[in-house]
């Protein structure tokens, strides 16, 4: 796909600025050198793909559905929008960043980082004493914050706004992370614990961002032109307006337009063609062929689609699984264009979606 290559070219303009010019943008930037800067390169890259993958879950069946390249397309071709749905990208793609990092550090990936063990054998509370491997979740913080906000080099309210909400995405790790213990004593009596602090699973922070994006305000920013030549003015503003919203919240300045109508510069596909499920597990999912197909003047297709998959899998001694691979015939559904001529059914859908875009 196209993702990971522009974001890759981001990547080395960001590399060969950094190898011409001997001073970077960003002062603390703890490599020193263009073969530092491509060790995390790849780490960097493969983080923000994880990051839309989870988006692609998380709005599975929404109008929405997340862009199909990675965040800062936007940035570069003129054309940037700030609302809640770009809110979300940019926060998923930091912590996808900053949780592959943190990954990449634990297991040995990377030459100059390792656990945290700042506070082993310390005493943590009632029982338990700090031990094992922590997630060196400041390392990946500090990596990531270099890339990628780097990427953000405006100086207008669209930039405070994605600033913000790549820290609230890079908060959502630390926010979801948990002790993980290992009992000792005599015969594991578990009389002390060592404990260390671990990353959740990435679709806890897929989850919890999800719940932000629901929960993210809009910013009123003082729309009115500014005298000439008085940005700053403008900026105090919004750094006032910034200053009231908790860090961990994601904010965005624009309503969301009418997902189900594509605009590729803008970066979304419209519901054209996207699968939608007939029975679901629950409302929202219930729900989703009327959602996605008719509310936005689609109609549902059925599709016999071909699934291939394990099945009668056995075990063998030793120690292999054997599996044979099953083709299944299952019934899908998308949403498709209806017939020319044909009035569709709109009438619900300025109000359903205003609620859920
Ligand atoms: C870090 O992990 C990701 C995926 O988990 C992998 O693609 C990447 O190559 C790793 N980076 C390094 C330097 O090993
Ligand atoms: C992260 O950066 C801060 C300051 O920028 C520095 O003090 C700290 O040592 C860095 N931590 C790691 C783990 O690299
Ligand atoms: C896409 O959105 C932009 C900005 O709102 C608008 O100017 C443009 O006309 C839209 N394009 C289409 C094809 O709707
Ligand atoms: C769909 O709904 C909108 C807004 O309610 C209305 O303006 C439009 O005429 C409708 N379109 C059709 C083709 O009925």
């Amino acid at each position: 796909t196209m993702g990971p290559f522009i974001f890759f070219t981001t990547l080395l303009h960001m590399c060969c600025h950094f190898h011409r010019a001997s001073s970077w943008t960003v002062n603390n930037f703890l490599m020193t050198g263009p073969k530092a800067f491509l060790t995390y390169a790849s780490s960097v890259q493969s983080g923000a793909q994880r990051g839309i993958q989870e988006c692609k879950h998380q709005f599975a069946l929404h109008k929405w559905n997340c862009p199909e390249r990675t965040l800062h397309m936007s940035t570069h071709n003129g054309i940037r929008s700030a609302t809640r749905e770009t809110s979300f990208v940019h926060a998923i793609s930091a912590a996808g960043v900053m949780y592959t990092l943190t990954k990449n550090c634990s297991m040995g990936d990377l030459e100059n980082c390792g656990c945290d063990d700042s506070r082993i054998g310390q005493a943590g509370g009632k029982g338990w004493i700090w031990g094992g491997c922590s997630d060196n979740v400041e390392f990946g913080e500090n990596i990531s914050k270099q890339f990628v906000d780097a990427l953000e080099n405006g100086h207008d309210s669209r930039a405070a706004v994605n600033l913000h909400n790549n820290e609230a995405g890079r908060l959502a790790i630390m926010a979801t992370m948990r002790k993980a213990c290992k009992c000792h004593g005599v015969s594991g009596s578990c009389s002390i614990q060592t404990c260390w602090m671990q990353l959740a699973d990435f679709r806890e922070v897929g989850n919890y961002l999800k719940l932000k994006h629901e929960q993210a305000k809009k910013l009123e920013v003082d729309k009115r032109p500014a005298r000439v030549g008085n940005i700053a003015d403008n900026r105090g503003t919004l750094a006032r307006s910034l200053g009231g919203i908790a860090k961990t919240e994601l904010i965005y300045l624009e309503d969301s337009p009418d997902y189900c109508i594509q605009n590729l510069s803008l970066g979304y596909q419209g519901t054209e063609g996207r699968e939608c499920v007939k029975r679901g597990r629950n409302r929202w999912e219930k729900k989703s062929c009327r959602r996605l197909c008719h509310e936005c003047g689609l109609k549902v297709v059925e599709k016999r689609v071909e699934v291939v998959s394990s099945c009668n899998c056995k075990f063998h001694w030793c120690c292999t699984v054997k599996c044979q691979k099953c083709t299944q015939t299952v019934m899908k559904f998308y949403c498709a264009r209806r017939p020319a001529g044909r009035k569709p059914h709109n009438k619900s859908r300025r109000k359903h979606h205003m609620r859920r875009p």
